[in-house]
C-alpha cells in the first residue's frame, strides 16, 4: 500500500496491524493519546468492552478499574508500546517528532518504551489543569464490615479521619516529546526532510515564547500570561461525541504548530479516538492519518472532520496554513 490510500482518512484497525502498511520515512509528526492501560481495557477498546466497563465503573462492589494497583499494567503497557514505538520510528522521517500523552503513574514506562525503540527523548510537556475528580477512597465501607463493636468502629473511623487510599488528585498530564535522530546536522535534515526543528515563532499565553507547560484553564495572572492556551469551545467536540477522553483542540494545534514545518506535513495519530488530532491537523491545513480500532469512534471522527470541511468551505477558519503567510522559510528544498 502507498500512503495515498491513507492520507486524510480515518482507518478502523488495530494500530499494530495497520502501521506496517505505512511507508517508511514518510510521516512528519506523530501526535497521539494512546490507551494508558489504567482501565483494564489495555489496548482492547472495542465497543462491547467499553460499554461493559462503563457499567462496571458505576458499581460499588469493587474498586473501579482505574483504581486497582496492578504492577503488571506498567509492564504490559511497556511491551505493547515498545512494538508500537518501533513502528512509529520506522514511519517517521529522520528528525520527525513523536508526542505521546501519558499518565503520571505510567509515564516512566511510556518514555522507556519510546527511548528503547530508538528515539531521543527531547523533553516532557506538562498539561496543567485545576479540575479533576479525586479518586482516593476513605475506608469507612471496610471498617463497617469489621467484626468489632460499634464503639470500636467509631474510634477507628475517627482515628483514620481524612486518611485515604494512595491516589492523590491528579492535576497534570505528562506528554513525552521524542525525536527520531536526524540525518547529519539539523540544517541538513530540515533542508532535506523538512522536519526536525521547533517553531519558536508561535506564542503561548500573552505573547510568550513556547514553553513545555501549558494549561487551558485560567488559573491566575502569572500562569495565564505564561502558559495559557485557548479554552475548549463549548461545541468543539460535537454534541454527539461521547468519547470519554477527548483532548482539547488548542493543545493539539499547539503541538502541531510547534513541530510541523512542511506545508504538506502528514500528522499521524495511531489512536485517534474521536478525531481531535486529525481535526487539529485539518484546521491548520496539514494532512493527517488517523487510526482507531473502535468503529463507533471512527464514525464520530469522520463526522467531526466533515464539519471542519464545511467550516473551511464557509471560510470559518482563519488559520488555514495553505492560505496564510506561515512560518515556512523561503528556500529551495534540496
Ligand atoms: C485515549 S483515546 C484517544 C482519544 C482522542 N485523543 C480524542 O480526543 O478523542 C485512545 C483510543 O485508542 C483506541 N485504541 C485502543 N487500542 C487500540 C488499538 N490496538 N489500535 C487502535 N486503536 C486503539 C481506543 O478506541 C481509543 O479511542
Amino acid at each position: 500500500m502507498k500512503n495515498k490510500d491513507f492520507i486524510n482518512k480515518i482507518i478502523c484497525a488495530d494500530t499494530l496491524k495497520l502501521l506496517p502498511e505505512i511507508e517508511s520515512n514518510s510521516i512528519d509528526v506523530v501526535l497521539t493519546d494512546p490507551p494508558y492501560f489504567l482501565d483494564k481495557m489495555d489496548n482492547n477498546w472495542n465497543h462491547k468492552t467499553v460499554s461493559r466497563l462503563t457499567n462496571y465503573c458505576n458499581t460499588i462492589k469493587s474498586l473501579p478499574p482505574g483504581m486497582k494497583f496492578d504492577r503488571e499494567q506498567g509492564k504490559r503497557f511497556y511491551s505493547w508500546y515498545l512494538e508500537v514505538s518501533k513502528e512509529i520510528f520506522r514511519v517517521l522521517k529522520p528528525g520527525g517528532f513523536f508526542f505521546s500523552f501519558s499518565s503520571p503513574r505510567l509515564y516512566h514506562r511510556m518514555a522507556s518504551a519510546i527511548d528503547d525503540a530508538g528515539f531521543e527523548i527531547r523533553d516532557a510537556f506538562m498539561w496543567l489543569y485545576t479540575q479533576n475528580q479525586a479518586k482516593a477512597m476513605g475506608l469507612d465501607h471496610f471498617i463497617n464490615k469489621m467484626n468489632v463493636d460499634e464503639k470500636t468502629k467509631k474510634q477507628i473511623k475517627e482515628k483514620l479521619n481524612g486518611w485515604k487510599t494512595p491516589q492523590i488528585k491528579s492535576c497534570f498530564e505528562p506528554i513525552a516529546m521524542a525525536q527520531k535522530p536526524t540525518e547529519q546536522t539539523y540544517l541538513n535534515n530540515i533542508l532535506k526532510h523538512e522536519v526536525g526543528l521547533l517553531n519558536t515563532n508561535i506564542r503561548i499565553g500573552n505573547n510568550m515564547y513556547p514553553a513545555n507547560v501549558f494549561t487551558v484553564d485560567s488559573i491566575n495572572e502569572l500562569i495565564d500570561k505564561t502558559f495559557l492556551l485557548p479554552k475548549p469551545g463549548k461545541k468543539e467536540k460535537g454534541e454527539y461525541n461521547d468519547h470519554k477522553t477527548v483532548k482539547p483542540l488548542a493543545i493539539c494545534e499547539y503541538l502541531i504548530k510547534l513541530s510541523a514545518f512542511s506545508k504538506n506535513a502528514v500528522i499521524l495519530d495511531p489512536f485517534v479516538g474521536s478525531g481531535t488530532i486529525a481535526v487539529a491537523a485539518k484546521k491548520l491545513g496539514k494532512n493527517y492519518i488517523g487510526i482507531d480500532s473502535n468503529e463507533r469512534y471512527v464514525k464520530i471522527a469522520e463526522r467531526r472532520l466533515k464539519e471542519i470541511d464545511e467550516g473551511i468551505k464557509l471560510g470559518l477558519f482563519a488559520a488555514q496554513e495553505k492560505k496564510q503567510k506561515n512560518f515556512q522559510l523561503n528556500f529551495q528544498v534540496v
